[in-house]
């Protein structure tokens, strides 16, 4: 095939949040394969702006010594500072590239601190769930039929068993929780209601880590929420390593803190990736008759504690995090462990990476860029 024959030939995908900790990392995993082009959609809510040119600097470091002028600029990334609440904005992104033109949508784009959407509910409504909305109408006004999501197994609030299949009722406990069953629902009935759609909504449990080659990786603005990179950070010193609490000890669990599913950030984008493929006419995942969405756990489908991540980061990081335990924090619940079966039977999704490779590869990253992609 010639080259303008293989650009051609390329399927475009639009990736919303794409230079945040999760979409950059599909993004390069996307472009990467030379099967997808990607073009992204992030307003820089929480993102910097050179993480993309992080995953395009990666991706050319991976072409042979002798690459040609096409393969390096096959590594360039289209990238639209656009606000998915915005339908005007959105609408600019699917007319330039013309009805049909995008092939599929992957959408991560959205706000995902629980706490903060407990405080700040209707921000997260609007962000979260109008942000689908107006993207959904823009797909279908574009005749872009094909969407991958971003759900979570906030999902499932306090499952009633562990580990948590995908028929488990959704109950979310949290704003946050409630804007991933809301999105979910809207792709679900227009996928009832026309029968051109296919979705495939993934419930991620906990993604952590980075690329091994430590050039991207998780920066996020402000202190960070989640526990693995905040002992990063406090590890290199950005925040102060003296505030580490543990949120209740008293839990139903081995060590009494709360267990949640960890899997390597490479394992999750490789799942869309597996996705993705599955969105083809004759997959095969859509088999039985009705709308043609399904919705996947990415998970290990093993438990860590709170204790054992930090057991495990002191390990890779030699600095000894010390911690204060107080009381339970309102919107945790005890366990959260994936029974992934599905995601490997149907997609050919197994997360194979270990708790000890996700912290080394975290630690690989922050480490080489203490300030992560730079100030914001
Ligand atoms: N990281 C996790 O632990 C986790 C777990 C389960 C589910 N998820 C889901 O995965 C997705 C991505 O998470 P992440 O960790 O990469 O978060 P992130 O904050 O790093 O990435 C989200 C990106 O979306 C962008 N964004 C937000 N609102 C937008 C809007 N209105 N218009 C355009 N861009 C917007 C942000 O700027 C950011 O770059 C989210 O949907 C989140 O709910 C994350």
């Amino acid at each position: 095939m010639s080259r303008a024959a293989e650009t051609a030939h390329l399927r475009k995908v639009l990736i919303t949040g794409g230079a945040g900790y999760i979409g950059s990392h599909v993004i390069y995993t996307l472009q990467k394969t030379r099967r997808y082009k990607v073009i992204s959609l992030d307003n820089g809510y929480n993102s910097h702006p050179d993480a993309l040119s992080r995953v395009s600097a990666l991706l050319r470091s991976e072409l042979p010594a002798d690459a040609s002028a096409h393969d390096i600029g096959s590594t360039e990334i289209e990238s639209h500072h656009f606000n998915l609440t915005r339908r005007d904005e959105v609408r600019t992104v699917f007319e330039k590239h013309g009805k049909g033109g995008i092939w599929g949508v992957v959408h991560i784009a959205a706000h995902k601190a629980v706490g903060e959407s407990v405080e700040i509910p209707l921000t997260y409504y609007e962000n979260n769930v109008v942000g689908t909305l107006f993207l959904l109408q823009m797909m279908q006004e574009y005749e872009c039929t094909r969407i991958i999501y971003s759900s979570s197994a906030t999902v499932y609030g306090t499952p009633p068993t562990i580990p948590i299949l995908e028929t488990t009722r959704l109950q979310a406990d949290s704003p946050y929780g409630n804007t991933k069953i809301m999105s979910e629902t809207l792709i679900h009935d227009l996928c009832r209601a026309e029968s051109e759609w296919s979705a495939i909504s993934l419930r991620y449990f906990n993604p952590a880590g980075a690329h091994p080659s430590g050039q991207i990786g998780e920066h996020p603005k402000g202190r960070p929420e989640n526990l693995l990179p905040l002992l990063a950070h406090m590890g290199v010193g950005r925040v102060d390593a003296s505030t580490l609490q543990v949120f209740g000890n008293d839990y139903p669990t081995p060590d009494g803190t709360c267990v949640r599913d960890y899997l390597h950030i490479i394992d999750l984008a490789e799942g869309h990736l597996l996705a993705l493929e599955a969105l083809n006419q004759n997959s095969k995942v859509f088999d039985t008759p009705g709308p043609r969405f399904k919705a996947y756990n990415l998970g290990l489908g093993k438990g860590v504690s709170v204790l054992e991540i930090i057991k495990a980061m002191r390990k890779v990081t030699s600095f000894d995090f010390t911690y204060e335990t107080v009381g339970r924090r309102h919107g945790d619940v005890p366990q959260l462990i994936a029974d992934p079966t599905l995601a490997e039977k149907e997609l050919g999704f197994k997360a194979n990476q270990d708790l000890s490779v996700m912290c080394r590869d975290l630690w690989n990253f922050q480490s080489k860029n203490p300030d992560g992609y730079g100030e914001f």
